[in-house]
């Protein structure tokens, strides 16, 4: 398709001709809460799942949700079938809206709504094969990493300082504790067993770990949600990060140092085979 259908506050336009105001709360404050949904074969991937986390955002907020669930749905798949491909990763994001800055709420605001879709692009078997490298940071992120706020900046210069170490992940660690990945969760497997942060406010509660654990469980493996330290981190015999764009993704390296025998290990393979399994069966069921 040559021009990027977009959706912004009820209307389908071309991306170039979509336009917020410089008055957008989302702009002036990052005053806005956002969803990145994976779509499979043009279906969205666990729906309502996400649905629930936005409006769980919205309501942590005070952002009016600005649509019924129904309408969501409705304006989501209509996104969806505006692009050809298969698979696609649609962005969502609701802002509080336009008003003159001002901290404090204004009142009677019009959230604004922007939606767009990109080519899924997750993690492939070579690049799980070959597992990447992380680093460990101080978790410097605020009090609600639950909330999914489109204010990024220390998720963002996290990231920045993985990258410029030649990592792919910075891992957040919180008073010893491990909390997440900075655009990602983490599971470790400590003596056979699969252990992943429980659910707080210290991280966000990804949709894609909360499959994880679901299939790990009905698959009877061993997978239970407990804090892990820094140094539990470092000993672990696998490491992997979950998210809705990356999947099931291995680390083998942490802060230079090899994990396991520097591949991916048999719980990590099992699980990342499991989860292509059900995106299959799921595809098989809704045809
Ligand atoms: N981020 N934790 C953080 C801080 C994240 O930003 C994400 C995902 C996750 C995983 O959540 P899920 O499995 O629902 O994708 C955990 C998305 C993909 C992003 O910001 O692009």
């Amino acid at each position: 398709m040559a021009k990027s259908i977009v959706y912004l506050n009820g209307n389908f336009m071309p991306i170039e001709e979509a336009n917020v105001s410089v008055l957008d709360r989302g702009f002036i404050f990052g005053d806005g809460v956002y969803e990145v949904i994976p779509v499979y074969a043009k279906r969205l991937f666990r729906l309502d799942e996400h649905l629930d986390r936005l409006s769980n955002s919205l309501d942590a907020t005070r952002i009016p949700n600005p649509y019924s669930e129904c309408d969501w749905k409705k304006y989501l798949s209509q996104i969806v079938m505006k692009h050809e491909e298969e698979d696609q990763s649609i962005y969502v994001q609701v802002t509080r809206g336009v008003a003159k800055r001002d901290h404090a709420f204004p009142v009677n605001m019009t959230p604004t709504v922007f939606m767009m879709s990109n080519p899924l692009q997750v993690t492939d078997v070579k690049t799980f094969n070959k597992g990447v490298s992380a680093i460990t940071l101080d978790d410097i992120r605020w009090q609600y990493c639950n909330i999914k706020a489109i204010t990024l900046l220390p998720n963002i210069l996290l990231k920045q300082t993985a990258i410029d170490e030649d990592a792919q992940e910075a891992i957040l660690v919180r008073n010893g504790e491990v909390t997440e990945g900075s655009a990602s969760n983490i599971f470790v497997v400590i003596d056979g067993v699969i252990k992943t942060p429980p659910k707080s406010s210290r991280l966000l509660a990804g949709i894609t770990r909360d499959l994880i654990v679901e299939l790990a469980n009905k698959n009877n493996i061993k997978c239970i949600e407990s804090n892990f330290s820094q140094t539990d981190l470092s000993s672990a015999d696998e490491i992997w990060l979950t998210s809705s764009t990356k999947e099931v993704l291995p680390i083998v390296k942490l802060n230079n140092e090899i994990i396991g025998n520097g591949k991916p290990g048999p719980i990590s393979q099992k699980m990342y085979k499991i989860f292509q399994d059900y995106k299959t069966e799921l595809k098989r069921n809704e045809t």
